[in-house]
Parts: C-alpha cells; sequence; structure tokens
C-alpha cells in the first residue's frame, strides 16, 4: 500500500477500506508517515468528507494506537459523560455523586481547562488534598468501593488522536464533523465505558456555533458508538450564555454543592438533571426518564448525593470538611461588584466573553503550561430574560488581581452582557435528544 494512493483516493471521493484506514493510522503513530501526506489526507477528509462505516473505522484505529483502560472488573453498566466545552458547565462534579449515589459506578478521566473553558481536575484541586494522580488499582478499586472516582488523564491513550489533532490544529482541518466526531469518540471509547453520554453545546460559547451543525456532529458520534458497540447518547443543550452562575475553580465546586442541596442556578440544575436521567436509563438502572428523573430528585432531597462527593473526596485524599462548610475553599482576597448601567432585560451574555474574563484573572490558562489562581472567577447575578435595574448588580468578581487588570476585566464582562429595553424570552436549555432511534427535537424547559 502507498500513502500517496489512499491520499488521491480521498481526494477524489472515494471510501477507504479498513485496512487502508489502519495503514495510515498505524503509519502516522509510528512515525512512518510524514506530517506532509497526513496533512493531505485530513484535507482531503475535510472536503470529501468520510462515510459512517469508515469513520467508525478511523475511531477504532485511533483507540488502537494506544493504551485502554479496563473497567470490566467493576460490576454493572459504566457510563461515562463527556462535554464538548462549556463555562460555568459543572455539571460533571455535580453528575458523578448524583449517579453513584442512584447505583451507577462512574469511573471517570477528566481534562484541565484550556482558554476560556474550564475543567473538572483543575476544580476538584480547589478541595485541598484532593488527589487527582491515581494508580490504576486504586482507580478501579475505589469505584468498586464508593461508587465513583475522577482522575486526571494519564498514561499514553489515543497518541494517534493527539499526533493527529495538532497537525489538524495547524493545518485548518479541525472543523471537519468525521475528524471532530472520532478525535472525541477514541478519547471515550479508550477510557473503557460501556455507555456514552455527550453533552454537545450549541451557541455563541460552543464550538458549533448552530443547532444544525451541533445536530450532525452528534449524529456523527452517535453512529460510530453505535457500530462498536458503545450505547451513545447525545444531547444537544444551549451555550448561549455560561451555565451554572459561576465561572471559577472553588466558585464553581461550591455551586456543585449548592446544587447537590437542591439550590443554586435552576439552569444547571435542570441540565444536570436531565443528563444524569439519561445516564441512568443508560446504566439500566432505571427504565424510563421520568423515573430516573425521580430516582435523581430523591438522591437530592435525601442528602446521599452529597455523602457521596464526601465519601469520594476522602477516598481521593481531599478534606470533605470544605464540603460542609464551603468557606473553607479558596477565596479571593477581594470581591468587586458590577452594577448595570441602565434599565432593561438580559438579552445575551456572550459565554466565550465570561469565560475569558475569568481566563484573565487567573481562573484559566491561556496556554496548556500556565498556573491558575483556584479563588478567582466571575458570580453572575442575571442570566437571559431577568430585569435588571440601574445599580442592580449584574455580576461579582472575585479577583487578586492588580486594579489595571481589575478595571479590563469588569470591561469585558459589561461588554459581555447585552440589555434590551423589551421583555426577553429565556432560551431553551435542552434543544434536542440524538440517540440511534434518530433525532428528537424539544423545545422544554427554559428556567
Ligand atoms: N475536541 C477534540 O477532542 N477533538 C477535536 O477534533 C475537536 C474538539
Ligand atoms: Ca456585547
Amino acid at each position: 500500500m502507498r500513502t500517496v494512493d489512499l491520499i488521491q483516493k480521498k481526494r477524489d471521493g472515494h471510501e477507504l477500506s479498513e485496512e487502508e484506514i489502519a495503514f495510515l493510522i498505524d503509519g502516522y503513530t509510528k512515525g512512518e508517515i510524514p506530517d506532509y501526506q497526513m496533512a493531505a489526507w485530513a484535507m482531503a477528509v475535510y472536503f470529501q468528507g468520510m462515510t459512517a462505516a469508515e469513520t467508525a473505522q478511523l475511531t477504532m484505529a485511533m483507540v488502537r494506537s494506544g493504551e485502554q483502560m479496563d473497567l470490566s472488573g467493576i460490576p454493572g453498566v459504566k457510563v461515562d459523560k463527556h462535554s464538548t466545552g462549556g463555562v460555568g458547565d459543572t455539571t460533571s462534579l455535580l453528575l458523578v455523586p448524583l449517579l453513584a449515589a442512584a447505583g451507577v459506578p462512574v469511573a471517570k478521566m477528566s481534562g484541565r481547562g484550556l482558554g476560556h473553558t474550564g475543567g473538572t481536575i483543575d476544580k476538584l484541586e480547589a478541595i485541598p488534598g484532593f488527589r487527582t494522580e491515581l494508580t490504576r488499582d486504586e482507580f478501579i478499586d475505589q469505584v468498586k468501593a464508593v461508587g465513583a472516582s475522577i482522575i486526571g488523564q494519564s498514561g499514553n491513550f489515543t497518541p494517534a488522536d493527539k499526533k493527529l489533532y495538532g497537525l489538524r490544529d495547524v493545518t485548518a482541518t479541525v472543523n471537519s464533523i468525521p475528524l471532530i466526531a472520532s478525535s472525541i469518540m477514541s478519547k471515550k471509547i479508550a477510557a473503557g465505558a460501556d455507555a456514552i453520554l455527550l453533552d454537545v453545546k450549541t451557541g455563541g460559547g460552543a464550538f458549533m456555533k448552530t443547532l444544525d451543525d451541533s445536530i450532525k456532529l452528534a449524529q456523527a458520534m452517535v453512529a460510530i458508538g453505535t457500530e462498536v458497540g458503545r450505547e451513545t447518547v447525545a444531547l444537544i443543550t444551549g451555550m448561549e450564555q455560561p451555565l451554572g452562575s459561576s465561572v471559577g475553580n472553588a466558585l464553581e465546586v461550591k455551586e456543585a454543592i449548592e446544587a447537590l442541596h437542591g439550590l443554586g442556578s435552576p439552569r444547571l440544575q435542570e441540565v444536570a438533571l436531565t443528563l444524569g436521567s439519561h445516564m441512568l436509563v443508560l446504566g439500566r438502572k432505571a427504565s424510563d426518564l421520568a423515573e430516573a428523573r425521580k430516582t435523581l430528585a430523591e438522591r437530592i432531597t435525601d442528602g446521599s448525593a452529597l455523602a457521596k462527593l464526601k465519601e469520594l473526596a476522602t477516598a481521593q485524599g481531599g478534606d470533605a470538611s470544605v464540603i460542609d462548610d464551603p468557606s473553607l475553599l479558596p477565596a479571593a482576597s477581594r470581591v468587586e461588584v458590577i452594577p448595570s448601567g441602565e434599565d432593561g432585560y438580559v438579552q445575551a451574555i456572550e459565554a466565550e466573553e465570561i469565560g475569558l474574563a475569568a481566563m484573565m484573572l487567573g481562573a484559566g490558562r491561556p496556554t496548556k503550561e500556565a498556573n491558575i489562581d483556584l479563588a478567582v472567577g466571575i458570580v453572575l447575578h442575571k442570566g437571559i430574560g431577568d430585569a435588571v435595574k440601574k445599580g442592580e448588580p449584574l455580576a461579582e468578581l472575585h479577583v487578586n488581581s492588580p486594579e489595571p487588570v481589575v478595571a479590563e476585566v469588569v470591561d469585558r464582562v459589561i461588554r459581555a452582557f447585552t440589555l434590551s429595553s423589551q421583555p426577553v424570552e429565556k432560551p431553551p436549555l435542552v434543544y434536542a435528544v440524538v440517540s440511534k432511534n434518530g433525532v428528537e427535537r424539544l423545545d422544554g424547559v427554559r428556567t
């Protein structure tokens, strides 16, 4: 087989065979196929697309390029969750203990934040002592004993994806649905779960800006999961504004704790319950969504989900007293309130801008190597559709930065808000459910 022939075949719009795709991915991972040929192939895919069979074969070739987590020693259906990246999205911190309290084992590998989006591993490190690096055996044993564990990615998972994603980033080939879908699904499949729930964000703060593109990406990922025997369901959820009220690591832990008390941002609560209900059904612990939602609501009101978070934190070396008393979490030296300059209704809050503003305060990483400040961030006091009076707080900044930086961030947050003189309808939280049965468009709850 010659690489140049495979590039030409794809360039001319033909379907590659499983052997041909494996040849490209193995050769590229081993360094036998050079970057320039792989770049040419990626560009051919960008223009010609891939069939569902090719996309699944590419995914599995990338899965086979490295280690795979073996969760078979853990009884039950293991369900993983992936979000395409949001702002103020603390759902994982809430869902992991909630699902574990409802009997679904969760063995979760999570990432750190980059750019305007946050990462679960950074948030967990706001709990003093919390160890996000466990050995494989510690990880598996904890899921067996406690029902859940969350660790950072370590080890050699999907090296082919790492290399190819890096190449796509500098050759203008990131934005291809089969390449994105196979990249995300290869990492989830290598992480070992039996079933996968995807939270595909749509809107200004998301990777996919339009509902149609978000649905296409979700369909591609569900098709891969179905093809390779990992049941996959995707929800399309809104990122027209940050999901919860808090953006910043310790602030988001505090918000997750509030949510496990049944308090705090109704948007976060609603999206978490919707995602969680699907996960409970995928995990075979509920026969339908209504039953699942009832079970999860009970695990919140009876305190067992919160108790599970404490158990999880303690098992990983964390100081669970911060969960009883969130005022013990890392706190910023000052709080700067941002008042509204006018009366009106909130029409938009650019999520990406809020994420970048929090990053400027030190809550997020401009580059992979940057250090972050766990204490700082932004708390929004208003969401889309809320009425606001002149002088009322739009948001507050939790800061440790010098004054000129704070002034710049204040400006940025004010600019992220658009106010209207007319009442504004709240956007839907969940737009669609994509499963092997097709696409169900919703116009459900708006809170
Ligand atoms: N996220 C990924 O992991 N891969 C992509 O290709 C795009 C977004
Ligand atoms: Ca604006």
